[in-house]
């Protein structure tokens, strides 16, 4: 049976005095859970303070992006290997805000899940449609092609090592969650896109749902067979409503 996993994504948002409150919490609920993984994707600079107040419990943590480049002269980027330093599990690649608001290509998001990979990151891959795209029928499409823009890159065989996160984007941020019937029928045609190459990566493949997930709507997006945890912004922020989304993916 696949684990379960559910991750906080921060976005630019904490401070070290909010910080170490949340980790207090999060520390604390991942040594409870039964069958589910609980990870935070913080902003760079708090990894050394995560990787403090989270070695040696249950809770792992990840960055929100990487460099698709290694060492070298470019500036800004932070690279895979600097990320396994600070002790990083994961990796976030292509969330819709590095490819709508940065500009990431699909390209740009192969390299960088492939950078994540060679480095020894699990990438946690973001995929996803905006509203105009799911308003003209386009949802399997726009899914498919950021899909196959990384297993072209990477091969079928690292998505097995990954994580892959459905994010409808009109569903971030807005509070407008898809519902668990939407995000079942994308999360069924991915794991079936993926099944064509390999039946077992498919099978074995962790799928997160994220998009306005909430302590009140978690158990029942949950619920779904091709839903296996989810990936968590603003809730993640609010230590009972994160601790109380990962308790509602233990199965039952
Ligand atoms: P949200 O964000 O939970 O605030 O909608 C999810 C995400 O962007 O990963």
């Amino acid at each position: 049976m696949r684990g379960r996993l559910v991750a906080g994504n921060w976005k630019s948002n904490g401070n070290l005095a909010s910080n170490q409150r949340l980790l207090e919490q999060v520390r604390g609920e991942a040594s409870r859970l039964r069958g589910v993984e609980c990870a935070v994707c913080v902003p760079y600079p708090y990894l050394s303070q995560t990787q403090q107040m989270l070695t040696g419990t249950a809770a792992v943590w990840g960055g929100q992006d990487v460099s698709q480049f290694g060492a070298g002269a470019f500036t800004g980027a932070v690279t895979a290997a600097m990320l396994v330093e600070f002790g990083c599990r994961y990796a976030i690649v292509g969330h819709s805000e590095r490819r709508n608001v940065f500009g990431e290509s699909d390209a740009v998001v192969a390299a960088k899940f492939a950078a994540a990979m060679t480095a020894g990151l699990t990438p946690i891959l973001c995929v996803g449609e905006t509203l105009q795209e799911r308003e003209t029928g386009v949802t399997e499409q726009v899914v498919g092609r950021q899909l196959d823009a990384v297993i072209s890159g990477a091969g079928i065989a690292a998505l097995g090592k990954a994580v892959v996160a459905y994010e409808p984007v009109w569903a971030i941020g807005t509070g407008k969650t898809a519902t668990p019937e939407q995000a079942q029928a994308v999360h069924g045609f991915i794991r079936n896109r993926i099944a064509v190459s390999d039946v077992a990566v498919a099978a074995a493949l962790r799928i997160l749902y994220g998009g306005s997930v909430k302590a009140a709507n978690a158990a029942q997006l949950f619920g779904k067979p091709d839903i296996d945890g989810g990936l968590i912004g603003g809730a993640s922020l609010v230590a009972e409503e994160f601790t109380a989304i990962c308790r509602a993916a233990e199965r039952r």
